[in-house]
């Protein structure tokens, strides 16, 4: 098998069920705790979405990628199936149990790459590593002040020339889905610790970063952000 597994900072968070607020983003809170809990039951408590929409939505977003590529958030690894061929592939998340259940994916399925239990705010990797990094049903999960130190540190460890994809649920703006979607987060805000709201388009300018595309994917829920390194002289500092 050639996947490999490293524990790295912030594992003992104890965010369990915990709301989503504004407070500041603490350095060793992550979220690890409720994907911890749910790992086991993830995969088929998201079959229905997994297999109905969202694996069509997947294989698109890693189409044409080369080099070194970031998995950011990779979960139980949903995404590995659709990792490029050739691509040297590198996947991180905060919760070890969902990673382990990665691992045990790319292995099944022969998809060589390297799993890192590791803080998407504060990673270990080097400046301009990474020739692309994909983060898919991730921001929905960061609080509100994650959201700019998560995109600052995608930007910091993208090449110049890199792209970061960010793939993620908006609320829709038709009244019975919206409705919808608002019940339905009471119970996934509990579960997954998510919510329909990313502010990420917010922050993208203050990251450094520039919005080369934005568009729904999926009728107007699922939004998908391609974003560059903006050329500027001096790249902002990490936030955290
Ligand atoms: C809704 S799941 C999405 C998983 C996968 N990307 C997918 O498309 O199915 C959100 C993932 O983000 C991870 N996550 C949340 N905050 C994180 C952080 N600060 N650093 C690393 N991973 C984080 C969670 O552990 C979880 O596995």
């Amino acid at each position: 098998m050639s996947s490999r597994i490293s524990r790295r900072r912030g594992t003992d968070s104890q965010r369990l069920g915990r709301p989503h607020t504004d407070r500041p983003a603490s350095e060793d809170e992550v979220q690890n705790a409720t994907y911890d809990r749910i790992a086991p039951l993830y995969d088929l408590l998201d079959a229905p979405h997994e297999y109905g929409w969202r694996r069509r939505l997947r294989g698109r977003l890693f189409d044409g990628l080369t080099g070194r590529v970031l998995d950011a958030g990779a979960g139980t690894g949903a995404n590995v199936p659709f990792y490029p061929p050739g691509a040297e592939m590198v996947a991180v998340d905060a919760s070890p149990k969902m990673l382990a259940r990665a691992e045990r994916r790319s292995a099944a399925l022969g998809k060589p790459v390297t799993v890192q239990v590791m803080d998407l705010l504060k990673t270990d990797f080097p400046d301009a590593h990474f020739d692309a990094i994909v983060s898919t049903f991730v921001f929905c999960v960061l609080e509100n002040n994650q959201q700019l130190p998560a995109l600052r540190e995608m930007r910091r460890i993208c090449k110049p020339d890199g792209v970061i994809k960010l793939l993620d649920y908006r609320l829709s703006e038709k009244p019975l889905l919206r409705r919808t979607m608002e019940v339905v987060s009471s119970w996934s805000g509990w579960a997954f610790d998510s919510r329909y709201r990313p502010t990420t388009e917010a922050y993208i300018e203050a990251a450094g970063l520039d919005l080369v595309e934005s568009r729904f994917v999926f009728g107007d829920i699922v939004k998908l952000l391609i974003l560059r390194p903006s050329p500027a002289p001096n790249p902002p500092a990490r936030l955290v």
